[in-house]
């Protein structure tokens, strides 16, 4: 069968995660998609880790960008991450080159996401991001596959997982902050710079992109109102425990009468609702949508095997040749309507 040969960009949890994956899985995939998938080659800075696999039969290319225009990759799996430097310009090479992308790089997406969908566009490749929101969960296809007899008119939850994996051990566990973000770190759940997990960054870029999908509307980051976790105390927790509620680093998107508002903020939720119920690096996505009604999907929302199941799972998509406009509509054809004002409940 003709085969599928990969070029990973970055190889720190994730990308190693999907190269170990991609090995162990190739007679599935290979069933599953009539085509043989292989990684032939990678890009790192770090050349001596040891991650778990066999770096010798592999191109090893010190340049992502060279990667990803050799004429050995057919597809560039971007898992750099961060918005600007070697992330955005491995991506933008690859699809001028005219070669799919598979990326799990929200704050890409979320600030550049339109012009990138565009150059996906116009090259006629496919820019998939699964991978870039709620991790192991499939929610980009649920939105634009799934429910794409549905109107939307709100999608909330928690999306990020070391912000949770934090609010779960101090309330627990008495641990302060700083102690729970550590361990956090250690287990590859944060961001390289972890101001975007606790600040409320990460989720905003996740709940911009879900935004788009779910409302058709073009990629909005600047328009989210942002506020994060670190002025929770293990005292906010308590009270809200005795009060009957937990709290959680929610985003919100929702269409109102004055336009589509979108917020991320700690949020005091009942104890006996389900969303309170989601404990440590889980994520949670509920959507609201006119024909199925609620829908929630609860998974790993961080860490390397949860996360490259998304990755490979758009890898498998690819080489089966399914693909859609990368917002599931004609990019930035729509605009959001205003904004309004948040209003803190
Ligand atoms: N740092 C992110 C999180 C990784 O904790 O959710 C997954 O996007």
């Amino acid at each position: 069968s003709q085969s599928l040969r990969l070029g990973v960009a970055g190889l720190g949890t994730v990308g190693a995660a999907v190269v170990r994956m991609v090995a162990r899985r190739a007679a599935a995939l290979a069933a599953a998609t009539g085509r043989d998938i292989r990684v032939v080659a990678v890009s790192s800075r770090d050349r001596t880790r040891d991650r778990g696999f066999d770096v010798a039969g592999l191109h090893w290319f010190d340049d992502p960008v060279e990667m990803a225009r050799s004429a050995e990759v057919d597809c560039v799996v971007e898992l750099i991450g961060g918005s600007e430097g070697p992330a955005k310009a491995v991506v933008e090479a690859a699809l001028a080159a005219g070669k799919p992308v598979v990326t799990a790089n929200k704050a890409l997406l979320a600030l550049h996401g339109a012009a990138l969908a565009k150059s996906a566009e116009t090259a006629g490749v496919a820019l998939a991001y699964e991978a870039a929101v709620a991790g192991g969960i499939p929610v980009i296809k649920a939105i634009r596959e799934g429910l794409a007899g549905n109107a939307v008119s709100r999608v909330y939850g928690i999306m990020n997982g070391t912000c949770n994996y934090i609010l779960t051990r101090m309330e627990r566990e008495g641990l302060t902050f700083e102690a729970c973000l550590k361990d956090a770190q250690a287990l590859g759940y944060a961001e390289a710079d972890p101001t975007f997990d606790v600040e409320g960054f990460d989720t905003a870029h996740k709940l911009a992109i879900l935004t788009s999908l779910a409302f058709g509307t073009s990629i909005d980051a600047e328009g989210v109102s942002v506020e994060g976790i670190s002025g929770v105390k293990p005292l906010d927790l308590r009270m809200a425990e005795e009060l009957g509620y937990r709290i959680k680093l929610l985003g919100v998107a929702q269409a109102t009468e004055a336009g589509i508002e979108q917020r991320v903020h700690p949020t005091m939720v009942p104890k006996s609702s389900s969303i309170a119920q989601v404990m440590g690096v889980t994520n949670a996505v509920t959507i609201d949508a006119d024909a199925v009604g609620e829908l929630t999907l609860i998974g790993p929302g961080a860490g390397g095997e949860a996360t490259a199941s998304a990755v490979v799972a758009d890898i498998a998509d690819l080489a089966a040749g399914l693909s859609r406009p990368t917002f599931g509509c004609p990019t930035a054809s729509l605009r959001p309507a205003e904004r309004v004002e948040m209003q803190r409940h």
